[in-house]
């Protein structure tokens, strides 16, 4: 059995399935070994860094120069407010000689990025969190919407303002049937096995991005630590919060947030959110420590409520062929000899 949906077949995919762009974890190994195994491999060129982005998608076009279909599923990801600061690594990426199959932004504007993006021949793959942003993903020209839910491990809006997967996607699934049925949706957040990934395809999307479970495989460049926090974890064991950010001193515009394992250094501050706001040297410092000494109680391990179906760490194509055979095996359950 293959799975084909309109996802599938615009990236040439062999399953329903996008790595996510996830900053520092997501990097030319993984993003290859996702897309020799069929799935859309997309480096996480997060907060545009150009030499990061320079070396990582460098990598993978050369991992992949043996397999021409799958160099054709490579693309990259950025954070969007990041690049109203500085797009040279966006630029780099649209300057090379091999075309990204797409460009994906999300947390911000995508509009002024688009003509850009799509004039070099790339998809524009748009992440939503709120309904309110769909208008500005359309006049962007968004080929593929992803529809990120709070559960998702990184970055997202704030539970206050944010959505869940489970009623998000039908309800933008609609959405685009009235208003833009050609555009493609993707679920994100909390799609952690195949299970998720055939859920995706029922509540109407295309496809699934997957981040927190792809971030613990082998090539995965998240720290080993924190790998290892993750396989301890169950899915009780994350909250979304801004504190990981004032510690990081990363300076996110409200409605966005962060989730990740919620460990003793967060626990510690989750309550006075304000008071470490005003003052966070001293947290910082014992964040710092943490970091520098692979202690993560105090170091964040970035992932979502999926954390709770990760008990291993596998290489990325073997985790895309058990996803994929899980899905096929969901759905054919539900078929008509199932
Ligand atoms: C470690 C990590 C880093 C992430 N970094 C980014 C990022 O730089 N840009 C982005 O668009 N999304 C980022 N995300 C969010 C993903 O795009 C995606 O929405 C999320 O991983 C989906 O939920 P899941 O983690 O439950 O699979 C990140 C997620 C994780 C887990």
């Amino acid at each position: 059995m293959t799975v084909s949906t309109r996802f599938t077949q615009r990236f040439e995919l062999a399953t329903p399935i996008a790595l996510a762009p996830m900053a520092l974890a997501a990097g030319g190994a993984l993003s290859a070994a996702c897309a020799r195994r069929g799935a859309l491999g997309l480096v996480g060129g997060g907060y545009g860094e150009l030499a990061w982005t320079q070396r990582e998608v460098t990598l993978a076009y050369q991992l992949l120069q043996d397999a021409p279909i799958a160099l054709r599923r490579l693309g990259c990801g950025f954070i969007t407010w990041k690049l109203d600061e500085d797009a040279s690594a966006l630029d780099w990426l649209l300057d090379q000689a091999h075309t990204p199959a797409a460009v994906m932004l999300s947390f911000g504007d995508p509009r002024p990025y688009a003509a850009r993006i799509r004039a070099r021949g790339a998809a524009l793959i748009c992440q939503i969190q709120q309904l309110s942003q769909l208008p500005s993903a359309l006049e962007a020209g968004a080929q593929v919407i992803v529809a990120q839910g709070i559960e998702a491990g990184g970055h997202g809006v704030n539970a206050l303002q944010g959505r869940s997967t489970l009623a998000w996607v039908p309800e933008l699934a609609d959405a685009l049937a009235s208003q833009a049925p050609q555009v493609m949706l993707l679920a994100a957040g909390g799609v952690g096995d195949g299970r998720g990934v055939a859920a995706a395809l029922m509540l109407g999307a295309d496809g699934a991005l997957m981040g927190s479970r792809l971030w613990a495989t082998q090539e995965s460049l998240a720290a080993a630590g924190a790998k290892q926090q993750a396989v301890q974890t169950n899915g009780d064991g994350t909250a979304r919060s801004a504190v990981f950010d004032i510690l990081r001193r990363k300076n996110w515009p409200a409605p966005y947030d962060f989730r990740a394992i919620r460990n003793a250094l967060h626990q510690a501050w989750e309550d006075r959110i304000d008071v470490l706001a005003k003052d966070p040297q001293a947290a910082r410092a014992d964040y710092d420590a943490g970091v520098q000494a692979g202690d993560f109680s105090r170091a964040h391990a970035t992932v979502g409520e999926a954390v709770g179906l990760i008990h291993d760490l596998p290489a990325a194509g073997e985790l895309i062929e058990r996803v994929t055979l899980q899905m096929h095996q969901q759905l054919q359950r539900f078929g008509p000899q199932g």
